[in-house]
């Protein structure tokens, strides 16, 4: 099925993608008003459907946007497990695109008033890993963070994200990776892990992080694996004493990175923590096939 004949879910209705439309006064289009996740999903299950959803609602919280609560539970994982199966992805790999904004009403700064009924949108997409870079590992650029000091919420707010993940594709580079007072923050659509002094380390869940699914599943992964860990960032000028450098998300899963800039990490290949990672995200993945909630 092509992603043009796709069913997508938009505010209480299913239909064809080329029918979606929004408003021009979505808040979403306007202002950025508005939150939104990426869910994968392995043979028709969600992959941690309910930790995207929690997340959700916590950034729906922190902006006072308020859903249907009966689309907030089970709605929201009963809509994107019905549109796996509307869409055939009940084999192989999918996402799910999940975009929540404060809805339509005429432009004011503030919050309409009396309130509209929020914007929900949900569409999947069959997913594949670009060819050979997980073998190989990827190459990133270092640039300096311009974010508001609310990274953690997943705003759908990403201009900074976006110039500067086009920074790092100019730059022949895979991922940007953010740096504020000289520490490693995250990449622009994925958390960094790095081993230093045989710790496998990465940013606190500050505010100047989002809080990946990905990367509180892999220090779980690491835990259990026996690999020390703990969350405390590093500072940009240990890069070159750091020994392996991975970074995480829902469509990147464990992608190791073997150059930053000019510096070479580790041998200049994939490191032994990052490959035995890779491979227990990918079992934890492939277990996806039983329903998590
Ligand atoms: N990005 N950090 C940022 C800034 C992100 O945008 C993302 C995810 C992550 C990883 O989070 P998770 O493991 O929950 O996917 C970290 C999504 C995939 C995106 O914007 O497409």
């Amino acid at each position: 099925m092509s992603q043009d004949d796709s069913t997508i879910y938009l505010n209480g209705s299913y239909l064809p993608r080329s029918q979606g439309s929004l408003s021009i006064d979505d808040r979403g289009f306007i202002f950025g008003d508005g939150v939104y996740e990426v869910f994968r999903a392995v043979d028709g299950e969600l992959f941690q459907g309910r930790a995207h959803v929690t997340r959700l609602l916590r950034g729906l919280d922190a902006l006072g946007i308020q859903i249907p609560g009966e689309v907030e539970d089970p709605g929201l994982l009963a809509i994107a497990r019905s549109l796996l199966a509307r869409n055939r992805h009940d084999t192989g790999q999918a996402t799910i695109y999940l975009q929540v904004t404060r809805g339509a009403a005429p432009r004011t700064h503030h919050f309409p008033t009396p309130s509209v009924p929020p914007t929900i949108l949900l569409y999947t997409s069959t997913f594949r890993h670009p060819e050979g870079l997980h073998e190989k590992g990827a190459r990133c650029v270092l640039h300096s963070d311009r974010r508001w000091s609310r990274a953690d919420i997943k705003s759908v707010n990403l201009l900074p994200n976006v110039l500067a993940k086009e920074a790092a594709r100019k730059a022949g580079a895979t991922e940007a990776l953010f740096v504020r007072d000289g520490m490693l923050l995250e990449g622009s659509s994925t958390n960094l892990f790095g081993v230093l002094d045989g710790v496998l380390r990465t940013y606190p869940p500050a505010n100047y992080i989002l809080r990946g699914i990905t990367r509180d599943v892999v220090l779980d992964l690491a835990a259990g694996h026996g690999i020390p860990t703990r969350e405390e960032g590093i500072p940009m000028e240990e890069l070159p004493r750091v020994s392996e450098l991975f970074i995480t998300g829902t469509t990147t899963d464990v992608l190791p990175v073997i150059q930053v800039d000019e510096t070479s990490i580790g041998k200049g290949r994939p490191g032994p923590v990052t490959r035995r990672l890779q491979r227990a995200l990918q079992e934890e993945m492939l277990r996806t096939g039983t329903p998590t909630g």
